[in-house]
């Protein structure tokens, strides 16, 4: 029978570098990069997070220089993440939406310094609520529709600083429905929405939570009232479905590797862009081992980066993308 050894050697493709090149089936490149920043008051500021290795929280001017420095990279979007002051928590969350307020002010930084780089701000309560949930609470309940009510606020809010790009993490039913509904009727016509429509309740957020000092405030507490449950994946598909009827320009998978699976069959099944989130644990837990010496962690960062692609990802949420694009052979 033809195709049979040793006629078929598969390894004859793999023998030199320049023959893998040429069959490589997957690209990387900076364009495929969203960089998240932590952002923080102050000037000339910057402040290391424990749990994530060369990660650090900025003041306003230094993410401007963060951002000077994607564009040179070559990286076409910022994700900003704010650590506001302790004392701006409330329950109510009304500074999600105060113009004036920390995210806001660096959008217009940002977008000031650097109009061709798209920024893109999340678009959940919990910076801003004393309890560290994403949503309102009464008795011990998430509120659902009251919640969605100030999300619109705040994504007015940030559309009117001058984000590209608003993005619910925060698994509130009907939030994209009427957040898209909100924007078209103040005039952002243009601005996207990033739907993280399959974001499950997962421990590898930890890191992310001391990085925006929501963990103190969350305490005990966990949101498997409304992020979804790690067992699940048909169900991802049920939200996504959700989403782009409610007007999502694109889709987040988050956490990432662990989760391909779900990248794969969102991909497979809507074809519209989508993104994969490697959130603070996975990229921690890589960085620990990289420092301890038991894996070379620059290798297994950028194998990561391939394994998301080959899932689908049409993009990928890192905190090394400026060190992916590095390695990609950035400018800077
Ligand atoms: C807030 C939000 C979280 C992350 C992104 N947006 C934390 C959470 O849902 O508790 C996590 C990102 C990361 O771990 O890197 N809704």
């Amino acid at each position: 029978m033809r195709g049979r050894f040793p006629r078929t050697r598969l390894r004859r493709n793999r023998m030199a570098e320049w023959s893998r090149r040429l069959v490589a089936e997957t690209r990387l490149s900076a364009d495929d990069l969203i960089w998240p920043v932590f952002i923080q008051e102050g000037q000339n500021r910057r402040t290391a997070v424990d749990s994530m290795p060369d990660v650090e929280r900025l003041s306003i001017d230094q993410a401007v220089r963060a951002a000077e420095t994607a564009v040179s990279l070559g990286i076409p979007a910022i994700a900003l993440f704010p650590a506001v002051d302790p004392g701006l928590k409330s329950d109510d969350a009304c500074e999600a939406f105060n113009p004036k307020g920390l995210v806001c002010r660096a959008v217009q930084a940002v977008k000031k310094a650097q109009p061709g780089l798209g920024v893109i701000c999340d678009v959940a309560l919990d910076p801003y609520t004393s309890h560290g949930h994403d949503g309102l609470v009464r008795d011990g309940e998430i509120l659902n529709d009251e919640t969605v009510a100030v999300l619109c606020k705040q994504s007015l809010a940030l559309a009117a600083a001058g984000a590209d790009i608003v993005a619910p993490s925060d698994m509130m039913d009907g939030r994209v429905g009427v957040i898209r509904d909100a924007l078209e009727s103040e005039g952002f016509k243009n601005v996207r929405i990033l739907a993280y429509a399959a974001k499950y309740a997962s421990a590898l957020y930890g890191p992310f939570r001391d990085a925006v000092h929501s963990a103190g405030p969350l305490g005990a507490g966990d949101k498997r009232s409304y992020q979804m449950d790690p067992a699940n994946g048909d169900e991802a598909l049920r939200e996504v479905a959700l989403d782009i009827a409610e007007g999502a320009d694109m889709i987040m998978v988050k956490p990432g590797l662990p989760y391909l699976d779900v990248l794969w069959r969102i991909k497979q099944a809507f074809g519209l862009p989508t993104f994969a989130y490697q959130v603070s644990g996975e990229y921690a837990m890589l960085k620990a081992a990289a420092r301890e010496g038991w894996l070379d962690g620059d290798r297994v960062l950028m194998e990561t980066m391939f394994c998301f692609k080959r899932a689908g990802a049409d993009g990928i949420v890192t905190y090394a993308a400026p060190e992916v694009a590095r390695r990609l052979g950035g400018a800077a």
